[in-house]
């Protein structure tokens, strides 16, 4: 019995481990893959801004083009920088992970199912929540990932964050932050003037469509689900007339 229950503790494990998630509030934002247009420039900023260090090793460029609609030649053209790789190949890179641990204390690790590891508001609160710490190899922080190997890869586009509240106060009940205004949370965090090139609303945009396509590619069969669910209850409705039908006519004579 007892080694049942330990068993039983055991396959619940993850379940709890998942629950315990973040201390820190998370913003949240509903995934979309109807936005095709959203979809796409995702795809553009993650090839662009995050397949340097990042891989995606279960996901083809190919599929990902037909999925977003983008033509093949536009995505061979623009997104895909290696001269050697082919549309029907995946999307990897050619950091060598040996190295990239030594350069960063831990290698960047692939992407394809991170939504889904993490769920899509904490890979958006991440990427929006680096701030501005001396301390640090690369100058930042997260507030959802404390020391962090990551450089801040999108500073220039939202600018330097700098926190004004000591760790504690960032993690307390209280202390909420809301890691670009700062404001309603506590007033942790705020942009300097002028150092990034994007406004709040824009460099928001940004990270949506980024975090909507990683969301994609962490389950890309989500797109069609919903379609085929709704045939198959069209198809049973059809069935069901002829159904009944033929159960009149069988039954017709019986009285
Ligand atoms: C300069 C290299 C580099 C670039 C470019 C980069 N990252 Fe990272 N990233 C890392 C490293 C290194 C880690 C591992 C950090 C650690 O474990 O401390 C990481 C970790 C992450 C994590 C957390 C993984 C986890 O669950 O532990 C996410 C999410 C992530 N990166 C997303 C992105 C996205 C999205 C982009 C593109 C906007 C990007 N990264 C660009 C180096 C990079």
């Amino acid at each position: 019995m007892k080694k049942y229950l330990v068993a039983l503790m055991m396959a619940l494990a993850p379940l709890t481990a998942g629950a315990a998630g973040s201390s820190v509030p998370l913003d949240s934002m509903q995934v979309d893959l109807e936005n095709t247009a959203s979809l796409q420039r995702g795809m553009a900023a993650f090839v662009n801004r995050c397949m340097g260090c990042h891989t995606a090793q279960y996901q083809r460029f190919e599929r990902a083009a037909n999925d977003l609609g983008i033509p093949n030649e536009l995505v061979e053209q623009y997104l895909i920088f290696d001269q050697n790789k082919k549309i029907g190949e995946h999307m990897t890179n050619a950091m060598p992970a040996e190295s990239s641990k030594v350069w960063f204390g831990n290698p960047p690790p692939d992407l394809t199912l991170e939504s889904r590891l993490r769920g899509p508001d904490w890979v958006y609160t991440y990427l929006r929540s680096f701030y501005k710490d001396e301390a640090r190899p690369w100058g930042v922080n997260n507030v959802v990932f404390p020391d962090v190997g990551m450089p801040n890869v999108l500073e220039d586009l939202q600018g330097v964050v700098v926190n004004h509240c000591t760790p504690e106060e960032m993690h307390s009940e209280h202390g909420k932050i809301d890691p670009l205004t700062g404001q309603e949370m506590g007033g942790c965090m705020s942009v300097e003037p002028k150092s990034g090139s994007m406004s709040e609303e824009e460099f928001d945009q940004y990270v949506y469509d980024l975090v909507n396509f990683m969301a994609y590619m962490a389950e890309p069969s989500k797109m069609v689900s919903g379609k085929i669910g709704t045939y198959v209850l069209i198809f049973l409705v059809i069935l069901f007339v002829f159904a009944f039908a033929l159960k009149k006519e069988y039954w017709k004579d019986i009285h």
